[in-house]
């Protein structure tokens, strides 16, 4: 993509732009201090290549991948399509993939100030051990790590999310990340009693968190998943279900249609630890970050001043 192209070359330069830390804005999540709740969905930064530049454009983490253990070139072009009135995206990827090896190599040079988590899935016609080979790999260099059972472009893959493949998934995947905070990526697609009962098999095998929603299948489109706006309802939905049948100390990333400040307020309110997104910087550019960063800060603060009013009894 040609963005992504820009931004790594414009890396030094935006080394160079004054970062400004905002304390109201931090979250503590995964045994870090996150700079923001706002983060970089997966998908982004497949291959971690932008990653510092993401981070200094004002993302509190990035999520990198879907990495596969072995190299893979992806659906053919044109696999990408803007529909520009909705302020969407309609993709078919297909997880193109530099591999683990190529990745891993990139993440050992990481700064240390960012959070990063990586998100691995099973090639095409692979296995769910290639899945955990490749989380083997990139979890020690990793704050977290996700395993993506929801991306619509992998025949099969979606079938994973029914509650006995997902144990299968889990008990693979976990023995391979050691104390690297696992967690699952899930479709908007899904039933709610499915999005209740990964929930519950979430508490049942402890996982420190889940990452909801991928992109969804139900639109008129190209064939392929659909982000952005569209998104926004059911994404909220599936989060509110999520967040009244987890423990409080699971970890919920919201994602799907985040466009303001706003939006990352409401899926806090509704219970988000971390809050991503993807389509909303394509069509907002690199300003798009620091923009709802600073947007937020007014809101947090504003409430903030308010609660302490009433302390005071004012
Ligand atoms: C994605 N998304 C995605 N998710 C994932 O887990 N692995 C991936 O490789 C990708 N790849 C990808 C490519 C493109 C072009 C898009 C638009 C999206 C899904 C993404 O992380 C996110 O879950 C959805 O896009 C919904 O968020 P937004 O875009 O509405 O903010």
């Amino acid at each position: 993509m040609i963005a992504l192209h820009a931004l790594r070359i414009a890396t030094p330069l935006v080394r160079l732009v004054p970062q400004r830390v905002d304390h109201v804005l931090e979250v503590h999540a995964f045994g870090r201090v996150h700079s923001s709740p706002l983060g970089v969905a997966a998908g982004l930064d497949k291959d971690a290549r932008v990653f510092e530049a993401l981070g200094l454009l004002g993302f509190g983490h990035v999520e990198i991948g879907t990495v596969t253990l072995d190299p893979q070139p992806g659906n053919e072009r044109p696999r990408i399509f803007r529909r520009r009135a909705e302020r969407a995206l309609v993709n078919r990827m297909g997880f193109p993939s530099e591999g683990a090896e190529a990745v891993a190599t990139r993440l050992e040079r990481r700064p240390k100030g960012l959070v990063i988590g990586a998100n691995v899935s099973r090639r095409r016609d692979g296995s769910l051990a290639e899945a955990a080979a490749a989380a083997r790999r990139l979890a020690p260099l990793v704050d977290y790590l996700v395993v993506n059972v929801s991306s619509p472009n992998t025949p099969g893959l979606r079938d994973l999310q029914s509650v006995e493949r997902l144990r299968e998934v889990v008990e693979a995947v976990r023995p391979a990340v050691g104390d690297t905070p696992l967690l699952v990526k899930i479709a908007p697609d899904l039933a709610d009693d499915d999005v209740v009962a990964i929930a519950h098999l979430a508490r049942e095998l402890r996982l420190e968190g889940i990452v909801a929603t991928n992109t969804t299948i139900v639109h008129d489109g190209p064939q392929g998943g659909l982000s952005g706006p569209p998104l926004r309802a059911r994404s909220l939905e599936v989060l509110r279900l999520l967040r009244a049948n987890v423990d409080d100390d699971v970890v919920l990333v919201s994602v799907g249609g985040v466009e303001t400040a706003d939006d990352v307020l409401e899926r806090i309110d509704a219970g988000a630890t971390l809050v991503q997104a993807y389509t909303a910087f394509v069509y907002g550019g690199p300003r798009w970050p620091s923009r709802v960063n600073r947007e937020l800060a007014k809101r947090l603060r504003k409430r903030v001043a308010k609660s302490d009013n009433r302390a005071k009894g004012w």
